[in-house]
């Protein structure tokens, strides 16, 4: 049996979808911190280029396996190099209205890698784990500020594999109590890396609010669609409470940190609890930019809510963490972001120095 009898590493952590937009900023402060960092991702969404733009940061890079969470076999291969702590499972994918048209991929992939990820590591002894949860589970069915306990009521499959992943990751953690498990709930991520070399690079014209805002003042798209102005809300357009990355990011290592002392699954939400408009992000982003950036108001968008923020008390009292950055830090970033990098990661080298294969598409 695989490498059962060989301790643990707590300097080594695993994290699946680092290549990813948050997965990418994570890996900057567990390497800045000392941990050695694994990377398993297909780089479905990303690109090897951010591995680079990493080592440009830290003046180190993580390990990559190119590698499908889903592919068991593959999956074994990468725990049978280190012994690892923990891992830190953000791989999947993103896009919710693409999650309405393409359910069967959605569940296939944001339930199925997480299955596949539990079995293998309870097969290697590794049982820590921290999943990228989110605050779309609580949906439109409680009253904002949304506290861990506030009802569930996701509006989308992907919403709904969220939450059902939660209930595998509970279920697991019932079963057997060596687990510790920790489920992050984000609310709105956005802005970059203050270095400008990493950041959010979305494929297509971004469904986000920050990187399409910031793709207006850029004048890569001509104006922004405000989805609604007759929410009830102080200027009409929808309340979010938006995190910046690099705070998102620091939250994990918390949790990391914290994850001996909590019982069972434990669903954290990461957020600041500062509810902005988008007329307020607008505003923010012009004077972050200082460009003009054109909009109109249009109908709302189904399935969207008036208001969303967190109550992060159970961050703070359980990880010692909060949010430090301001929106307008996050305008700042986002911006600079878009200044240095206006095709993304584009400049990607080939796909060579990456080992292992995508099996399971
Ligand atoms: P991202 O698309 O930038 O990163 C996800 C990474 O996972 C990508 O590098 C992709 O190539 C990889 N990936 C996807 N499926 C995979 C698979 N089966 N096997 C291996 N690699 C795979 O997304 P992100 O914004 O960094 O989000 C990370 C996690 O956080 C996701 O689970 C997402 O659902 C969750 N989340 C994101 C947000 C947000 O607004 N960005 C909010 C709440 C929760
Ligand atoms: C924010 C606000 C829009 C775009 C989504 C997911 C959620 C999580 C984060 C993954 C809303 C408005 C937006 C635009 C607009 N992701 N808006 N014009 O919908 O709060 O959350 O991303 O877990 O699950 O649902 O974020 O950035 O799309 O929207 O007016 O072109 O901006 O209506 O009020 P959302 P968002």
């Amino acid at each position: 049996m695989a490498s059962a009898g060989r301790a643990l590493d707590d300097r080594w952590i695993l994290v699946t979808g680092g290549a990813g937009y948050i997965g990418s900023h994570v890996c900057v402060e567990l390497l800045r911190r000392g941990y050695a960092v694994a990377v398993v991702d297909s780089l479905c969404n990303s690109r090897l280029e951010v591995l680079s733009r990493i080592h440009g940061i830290c003046g180190e890079k993580p390990e990559l396996f190119r590698v499908d969470v889903r592919d068991y076999h593959g999956l074994r291969e990468v725990f049978e190099t280190h012994r690892f702590g923990a891992v830190l499972h953000f791989a999947g994918l993103k896009a919710v209205g693409e999650s309405v048209s393409e359910p069967i991929r959605y569940y296939r992939n944001n339930v199925n890698s997480a299955m596949t990820l539990c079995q293998v590591m309870e097969e290697f002894g590794v049982k820590r784990l921290i999943f990228s949860s989110s605050a779309t589970v609580y949906g439109a069915a409680g009253v904002p500020p949304f506290g861990e306990s506030a009802p569930l009521a996701p509006a989308n499959p992907y919403g709904r594999a969220k939450l059902m992943v939660e209930d595998i990751l509970r279920d697991i953690a019932q079963a057997n109590l060596e687990w510790r498990i920790c489920s992050l709930r984000y609310f709105n991520p956005a802005g970059a890396h203050e270095s400008g070399l990493l950041g959010e690079d979305p494929n297509g014209t971004p469904n986000n609010l920050m990187p399409y805002v910031s793709q207006v003042a850029a004048g890569r798209l001509p104006e922004l669609q405000i989805f609604g102005g007759d929410y009830p809300t102080p200027d009409g357009t929808g309340i979010r409470d938006y995190i910046h990355v690099v705070d998102l990011a620091r939250g994990h290592v918390s949790a990391l940190q914290a994850l001996d002392e909590l019982e069972g699954m434990v669903p954290i939400n990461l957020g600041t609890g500062q509810g902005y408009s988008v007329l307020q992000v607008v505003q923010a982003f012009q004077i972050a930019s200082g460009r003009k950036i054109p909009y109109r108001i249009v109908e709302r968008r189904p399935g969207d809510v008036a208001i969303s923020y967190a109550d992060p008390t159970l961050a703070h009292g359980l990880l010692g963490w909060r949010a430090e950055k301001s929106l307008h830090d996050m305008c700042a970033d986002a911006w600079r972001w878009e200044r240095m990098n206006p095709e993304g990661y584009l400049t990607a080298k080939p796909l060579s120095h990456a080992v292992g294969h995508s099996k399971a598409e």
